[in-house]
């Protein structure tokens, strides 16, 4: 009986027998669901949208509220990340029928947190990040920080773990392009050298920096070699100080809702502050992501696209730079972060000739 089975179907028999002797696991050759379809094979071929919603310090339901009425607004692009603790209420919103458009007309950003930058811990950061969202694959994966942090410590401690390089890390990241987990990777506050280090050895080449730059810190030499080098800059903060974790870091500069020259120019251009600020920063060739959790703010910040500025305005914001950074963890993590960028934590100025 065995026999007669077998030699109805012969090639299939010789592989059911070759199975029984040798020790592969079967799951391996017959178990399609292990593979994740490439997102391009489902004619997901976006590219980044301009403006997209920040999702850091947006917490629980505010959260979750916060992407329904940016998708409602209209805005298809998300700045998640493992860290800011809220991927699960953002899945909330992306895991129901009734509240997202279909996965492929949206692009989501998440980043890989610090502590889990050890190679073999990277592949299940990213599957963390995609249960907690509820969707199968990003956009775009982020090194949050050119940072290794030792795992397992106690909250609040932070040990750096000195054996893990960024480029340990990024190749790692280029595994999860490969396994069709994120369509793109990229980085996040790195220095040009930093940068460097990754352009020189990658296989798969960061598709975006994110970092701080908006009118108090314009970087535009900066932002200038990234177009150069086709990486698109990710421009965070995009509203300079209304961050209020970054209150009274330089307390002379007061919110930038409020600064003279800004409401004048919104005036001219009959928009609010915050949209010619946006505009700004779409204009000069950023993504910005603005951060709300208020409806009628995440309107109004998609509503920057419509404002248009001059090369005289251009010029008039461009004076306007105060080259201050509110961002800047170096002290409290005990590292030398932005080398050789606009008031990084380090005693050199920028040139172009640091930029490669
Ligand atoms: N890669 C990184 O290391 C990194 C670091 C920082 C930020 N980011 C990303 O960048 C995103 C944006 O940066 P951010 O959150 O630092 O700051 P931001 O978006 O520049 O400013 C957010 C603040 O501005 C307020 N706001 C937003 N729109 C407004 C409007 N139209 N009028 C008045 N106030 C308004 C928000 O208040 P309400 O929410 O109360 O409306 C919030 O307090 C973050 O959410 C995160 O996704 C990434
Ligand atoms: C990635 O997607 C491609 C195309 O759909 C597929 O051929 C490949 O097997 C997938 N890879 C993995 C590791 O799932
Ligand atoms: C949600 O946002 C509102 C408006 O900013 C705020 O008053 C409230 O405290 C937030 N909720 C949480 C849980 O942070
Ligand atoms: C991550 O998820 C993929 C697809 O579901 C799976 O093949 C892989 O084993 C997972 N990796 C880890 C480290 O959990
Ligand atoms: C950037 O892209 C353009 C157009 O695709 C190409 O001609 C150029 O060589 C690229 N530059 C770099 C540095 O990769
Ligand atoms: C200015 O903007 C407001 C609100 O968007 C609009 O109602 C008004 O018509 C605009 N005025 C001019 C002169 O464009
Ligand atoms: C831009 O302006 C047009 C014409 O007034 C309007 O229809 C559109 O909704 C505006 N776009 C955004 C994003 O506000």
């Amino acid at each position: 009986m065995y026999r007669d089975t077998l030699a109805t179907i012969p090639r299939l028999g010789v592989v059911v027998l070759l199975l029984s002797f040798l020790p592969i696991p079967i799951p391996v050759l017959a178990d399609q669901t292990l593979l994740r379809p490439s997102p391009e094979s489902k004619h997901h071929h976006l590219s980044i949208p301009s403006i997209g919603l920040g999702l850091w310090n947006s917490k629980d339901d505010n959260a979750t509220e916060a992407v329904t009425y940016a998708f409602d607004a209209g805005y298809r692009h998300l700045d998640s990340a493992a860290a800011y603790g809220n991927e699960a209420f953002v899945g909330r919103t992306l895991s129901s029928k009734k509240h997202s458009p279909p996965r492929h007309k949206y692009w989501v950003t998440s980043k890989l947190w610090n502590d889990a930058h050890k190679p073999k811990l990277v592949a299940g950061a990213l599957n963390k990040t995609l249960s907690d969202l509820g969707i199968p694959y990003l956009d775009l994966y982020l090194m949050h920080w050119p940072v290794a942090f030792l795992p397992n410590q106690s909250p609040g401690r932070t040990v750096i773990d000195q054996d893990t390089s960024i480029l340990d890390t990024w190749r790692a990241m280029e595994d999860l392009v490969r396994s069709n987990g994120t369509r793109h990777i990229g980085v996040s506050n790195f220095s040009p050298r930093q940068l460097d280090q990754i352009l020189k050895n990658c296989d798969i080449c960061p598709y975006a920096h994110e970092f701080e730059t908006h009118p108090y810190l314009q970087q535009q030499d900066f932002v200038d070699w990234h177009a150069d080098n086709n990486i698109t800059v990710i421009a965070y903060s995009p509203l300079a100080n209304m961050n209020p974790t970054y209150e009274g870091k330089y307390p002379k500069l007061g919110p930038i809702l409020e600064d003279g020259f800004w409401e004048d120019l919104a005036g001219k251009k009959n928009c609010t502050v915050a949209q010619a600020v946006l505009a700004w920063g779409i204009q000069r060739g950023t993504v910005v992501i603005p951060k709300s959790v208020h409806e009628e703010r995440i309107i109004e910040n998609l509503a920057s696209l419509n404002v248009t500025f001059s090369k005289e305005e251009m010029r008039d914001i461009q004076m306007q730079d105060k080259r201050s950074r509110f961002n800047n963890p170096s002290k409290s993590w005990g590292v030398e972060l932005f080398e050789g960028l606009d008031d990084g934590s380090n005693r050199f100025l920028a040139t172009k000739s640091d930029l490669r």
